[in-house]
């Protein structure tokens, strides 16, 4: 079965082709960081109207690119959230569209059940089940993984998520957005000089907090004004630490706590190459397994999407692939109330 999948849930097009026999075919992606850049972050209006411009070229490029034409593909999933309510509209439009004109079934996606199993479009890819930490701009969450749609929440964000606390402390930093890459790479020059805390590093359960972390940096940043550049490199060097400790810890607790070997990094914040190498060792040392989308796959694309629809449309009987193509967006959707296939 041969799937196109549409991402647009914020500042990316993802385009790709998966198909259940042959795996993935191609992809493309138009990022909009150098539009919004200007302004400091996204703006939703100026998202929308690019996956306009976008969305149909990049899916002219994924079919030449596997040699396919619109007649080959067999369904079509698209993320119906959560997301921006225009941006994901684009996307849902565009894909709702083809699929009534080529009359096969279509699928809603859930965002982040795509970056959930977006490790597993790699070779080798873990096998059920395993712990899940998904750090993205939005969520900072662990999860127990047990099948596709079987998502038990076992840790949450009580504040921001750990994408946003890269993003809002490289704001404090005078970095541009994105904040994460520009942070890390900041990181890259500093040294062991400053303390921050590490909010619930010793709560008996597995949440997060990252906001306090933020209000720290803050101060710090307060009280060496003006900012010399190792200042602010050695600031983001333990901002790092802090949070990579934080979730490392956290992830050792959730493999230990459920009895499971295997842990698997999805969303943004794993493409952090401090977070990677900490979480490395501490499963190397316990002999566990951990797993990683390939980097461009770990921020929004449209791969993840054509896989996690292609595993529904795949796993749905005839009777139930209706063709219809009524539609709406669901730009806040909870991943717990996602269903099996
Ligand atoms: O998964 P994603 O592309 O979008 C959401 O669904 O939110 O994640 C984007 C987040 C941003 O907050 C960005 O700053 C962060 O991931 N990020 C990073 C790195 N690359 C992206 N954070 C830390 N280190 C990175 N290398
Ligand atoms: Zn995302």
């Amino acid at each position: 079965m041969l799937v196109l999948g549409v991402e647009s849930s914020c500042d990316e097009t993802g385009i790709a082709l998966y198909d259940t026999q042959q795996g993935l075919l191609s992809h493309a992606l138009h990022s909009q960081v150098a539009m919004h850049a200007d302004f400091g972050g996204v703006v939703p209006e100026l998202a929308s109207r690019d996956h306009i411009q976008r969305a149909l070229p990049l899916t002219q490029q994924v079919l030449d690119h596997a040699n396919k034409t619109l007649a080959d593909i067999d369904g079509i999933a698209y993320t119906q959230g959560p997301g921006l309510s225009g941006a994901l509209l684009v996307g849902t439009s565009i894909a709702q569209s083809l699929a009534f004109a080529l009359q096969v079934p279509s699928i809603g996606v859930h965002h982040l059940e795509g970056h959930l199993l977006a490790p597993l479009l790699e070779d080798n890819p873990p096998a059920f089940p395993f712990v899940a930490l998904l750090v993205s701009g939005g969520h900072s969450q662990l999860m127990r993984v047990d099948g596709i749609g079987q998502y038990e929440l076992l840790g949450d964000t009580l504040d921001d998520a750990a994408g946003e606390a890269f993003d809002k402390t490289a704001k404090l930093l005078g970095l541009g957005y994105p904040g994460g890459p520009a942070l890390a790479k900041l990181a890259e020059k500093g040294q062991a000089r400053f303390t921050l805390p590490r909010p619930m590093l010793h709560s008996k359960d597995l949440n997060f907090s990252f906001s306090g972390l933020k209000t720290a940096v803050l101060t710090l940043v307060n009280k060496h004004q003006p900012l010399d550049q190792q200042t602010q490199a050695d600031i983001a060097w333990e901002f790092q630490e802090s949070v990579t400790e934080i979730l490392t810890k956290k992830c050792m607790t959730a493999l230990r706590e459920t009895g499971l070997d295997s842990l698997v990094v999805s969303g943004g914040v794993g493409a952090n190459t401090r977070l990677r190498e900490s979480l490395n060792a501490a499963t190397k040392r316990k002999l566990c397994n951990v797993s990683y989308p390939r980097l461009e796959f770990c921020t929004d694309n449209g791969a993840m999407i054509a896989f996690a629809g292609a595993m529904r449309l795949d796993a749905m009987p005839d009777s139930q692939a209706a063709l219809d193509y009524s539609f709406q967006v669901r730009p806040r959707w909870d991943l717990a109330e996602l269903k099996q296939p």
